[in-house]
């Protein structure tokens, strides 16, 4: 087999995540803007060469595969995709999985399970259906909440992300966890980012810390912290009262790049060796210019080779630095 990925920092690459769309079919303020230029369909990759690239990731030692958008669920033909690529389930692959808005679950939850899928993550920021039209422009929230119970009822479990913003969900987050405990989801809170054009909306304003929102829930419940990890950046704690399980996503508070095992790779072939910087590989040119994988391996390689130390968000002078102009639906977070 050929060797693994490992990056200058000595941390080995496992996790890919796959955005296989720009296109989602809301506008998340923190991810999206609200009129998004999005990119002509002879741009993509084709869903075979997105296979292809997959493939490769595997042969490179790539063990976990989550598949992103925009909203993965909207690109046509996605289900071909899933059911091909699932062929790598127990022959170097441990986990498929997805990110999602939710929003088509209640067309493809079935399918999904069919194509080896166990768990998805969906976005959810709060159940508030008004204020669930403002955060996604437009989407409605009993189409999601629906979304979930056919996810669940077809046997899939559900993460819910929730991004914690201060003045916006705040005052929810006992109604977030209640709800995800009384519907057996686990639960995971996200330090919002800054990201994509910041324009009017203060990232800093809404900025929530997680060390906060952790002191808030431990008011009320018992908190033991997990040493159990899923393979991204979460840490858990659980609830003692009720067992349930809830995330924190900290870039901002606890910077979890040291642990850091993934790398994404856009609809166009373009790999991001860090959510947080600039730096990417084009991946598109070796994989059309040739047949064969090696230029293709040798240009995955050549990319982790540069694969930066973190990224710089912070906002802890008051100021927002590390922002990044890049829309997070571009990578897919
Ligand atoms: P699990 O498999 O459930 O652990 O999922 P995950 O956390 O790896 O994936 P998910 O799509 O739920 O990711 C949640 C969010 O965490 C992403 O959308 C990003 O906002 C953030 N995130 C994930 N990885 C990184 C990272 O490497 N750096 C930063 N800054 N944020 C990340
Ligand atoms: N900061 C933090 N999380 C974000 N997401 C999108 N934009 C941001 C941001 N600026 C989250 C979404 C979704 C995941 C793909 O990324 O809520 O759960
Ligand atoms: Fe779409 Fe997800 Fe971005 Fe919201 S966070 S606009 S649902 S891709």
């Amino acid at each position: 087999a050929a060797a693994p990925l490992i990056d200058p920092f000595a941390r080995p690459i496992t996790y890919l995540r796959v955005s296989v769309t720009d296109r989602c079919d809301f506008r998340c303020v923190y991810c999206m803007a609200e009129h998004m230029q999005f990119l002509p369909k002879a741009e993509l990759l084709t869903l075979e060469e997105l296979d292809r690239l997959c493939t490769t990731f595997i042969g490179l030692g790539v063990r976990k595969l989550r598949i992103t958008g925009g909203e993965p669920l909207v690109r046509r033909g996605i289900m071909g995709f899933f059911r091909n690529i699932s062929r790598h389930l127990g022959d170097g692959l441990d986990e498929l999985t997805l990110t999602t808005n939710g929003s088509q679950l209640g067309r493809f939850a079935t399918e999904l399970v069919d194509c080896g899928v166990r768990r998805v993550n969906v976005s959810l920021d709060t159940l508030d259906a008004d204020k669930f039209a403002r955060i996604t422009r437009w989407g409605r929230l009993q189409q999601v909440l629906d979304g979930i119970s056919k996810a669940q009822e077809a046997g899939l479990r559900v993460k819910i992300n929730a991004v914690a913003l201060k003045g916006v969900n705040d005052d929810e987050l006992f109604d977030l966890v209640t709800w995800c405990g009384d519907q057996g989801h686990d639960l995971t809170f996200i330090e919002v980012m800054p990201m994509g054009d910041l324009g009017n909306e203060d990232r800093l304003d809404q900025y929530w810390p997680l060390s906060d929102l952790r002191n808030q829930l431990a008011t009320r419940y018992s908190l033991v912290d997990l040493a159990e990890r899923t393979g991204g950046p979460a840490r858990y704690v659980r609830l003692n009262e009720t067992g349930q399980k809830i995330g924190f996503i900290t870039p901002l508070t606890h910077n979890f790049c040291e642990s850091c095992n993934r790398v994404r790779v856009t609809c166009t072939g373009e790999l991001y060796m860090c959510l947080g910087q600039e730096d990417r590989a084009d991946l598109r040119a070796p994989l059309r210019s040739s047949e064969e994988d090696q230029p293709l391996r040798d240009a995955i390689r050549a990319a982790i080779a540069r694969k930066p130390k973190g990224h710089d968000f912070d906002y802890s002078r008051q100021t927002v630095s590390g922002q990044m102009t890049r829309h997070m639906s571009h990578t897919g977070g």
